[in-house]
């Protein structure tokens, strides 16, 4: 087979999966900015209370590393019991898999050779490796790939909740999907996913609950009917950050496949949860740290971030500790923070927190985590080991 350049990418580029020890830990307040920071114990918290949740509901976690794409973060995720890692893109599965992580599942179909020959290379090195598939001709060109690897694949068919992004129409259309793979001799039909990602930002918790629960339960009918027809599912997998509590409550859902709880960010933060206006179950643990730099004007300062250091589809970043302080994309390389009245006296060198907008795209722009312990120094930096791996 001839080498795509996938391959070559993947190949050449040395990632490093470990973390980068300091010669002496330094005060978080020293790091070259702008630094993507990460609260260590806030982040400890998410991890366990979710832990815990899940634990105390039955439910399995199947982290979703897309958020993180840092193999540290996924290794303690299934320190703490998680029963896998999710992955969006092949690339990313196999940094995932280079750290040296089994229980992998890629949560988007695939539709080139190439992708379907690096998959079935993959799910040769491990039993766990698992891809959705949501069409039948694409299923078999994988089935093809697989059996010029000389392995099985293992699939979970992808159900559309209608969200319109991936995934085919639940009931008969899925049901048909499951008999056809059940004819790919080198593929092996394991269970289902629906994530229904239209639902996770809902600002009303009652809302998103009731939908949630409507979607998991059109869900839970096909996977009915395609274990009536003789078909085992036993994996019946979705969920996120945002209706992970109310998954947790469906029996049939055997995992979630919640990623930005780690570090949450302020999208997340400015929806309703349970019956609190803001989503605090999990803490904001992901932050950029920005320094003042340049002050044109009165009632306005600049720092050395725009949008090369955070990504925001939605929302700005938010200053972690000042009132009154509103910050205003200023280009690539600059934020502008805008004033109030309220706002404290802030000087030209003077650090500032700032929470991330959103989680994935921002820890995209950075290569290093640097996770500042309870003792306030970065004692190592985490790689972002699968950065820029979206494809
Ligand atoms: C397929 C899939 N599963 C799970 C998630 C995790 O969602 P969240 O970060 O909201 O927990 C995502 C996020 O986009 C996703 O695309």
């Amino acid at each position: 087979m001839t080498a795509s350049i996938e391959s070559l990418l993947m190949r050449h580029e040395a990632r490093r999966l470990q973390p980068l020890p300091l010669p002496e830990p330094v005060p978080a307040e020293s790091l070259p900015t702008p630094a993507l920071v990460v609260d260590r114990p806030a982040m400890e918290r998410n991890l366990k209370r979710m832990a815990d949740h899940l634990t105390s509901h039955r439910t399995g976690l199947r982290a979703h590393a897309k958020m993180h794409k840092c193999p540290v973060v996924a290794h303690r995720q299934l320190e703490l019991g998680a029963i896998g890692i999710c992955c969006a893109k092949v690339s990313e599965a196999e940094v995932m898999r280079a750290a040296g992580i089994e229980q992998i599942l890629i949560t988007s179909p695939v539709s080139s050779p190439d992708k379907m020959a690096r998959v079935a290379q993959l799910a040769a090195q491990s039993a766990d490796v698992r891809i959705v598939v949501d069409d039948l001709t694409m299923a078999q060109q994988l089935d093809a790939a697989a059996r010029e690897a000389g392995t099985t694949v293992r699939v979970l068919v992808d159900l559309d909740p209608r969200m319109g992004r991936t995934g085919i129409a639940r009931g008969e259309p899925a049901l048909n999907l499951v008999r056809g793979i059940d004819q790919c001799p080198n593929l092996h039909f394991t269970g289902l996913q629906q994530y229904a990602g239209h639902l996770m930002h809902i600002a009303d918790a009652g809302e998103r609950r009731r939908k949630a629960l409507e979607t998991a339960a059109a869900g839970i009918e096909t996977r009915d009917l395609i274990i009536a027809d003789g078909h085992p599912v036993d994996i019946f997998t979705g969920g996120g950050t945002g209706t992970f509590d109310i998954d947790s409550e469906v029996p049939e859902i055997t995992d979630i496949q919640a990623g930005s709880y780690v570090f949450m960010d302020e999208e997340y933060a400015a929806i309703g949860q349970g019956n609190r206006p803001r989503f605090e179950f999990f803490e904001p643990a992901l932050f950029v740290l920005v320094s003042a730099i340049s002050q044109p004007k009165r009632g306005m300062i600049t720092v050395d971030g725009g949008f090369k250091s955070f990504a925001s589809d939605s929302v700005a970043p938010v200053s972690r500790d000042l009132p009154d302080v509103r910050f205003r994309f200023g280009g690539d390389e600059h934020g502008i923070l805008l004033l109030g009245e309220e706002a404290p006296e802030i000087h030209l060198g003077d650090r500032l927190w700032m929470v991330a907008p959103h989680c994935d795209p921002t820890i995209n722009l950075h290569d290093w985590i640097c996770p500042v312990e309870a003792d306030g120094l970065v004692h190592e930096l985490w790689p972002v080991s699968a950065r820029g791996c979206s494809w």
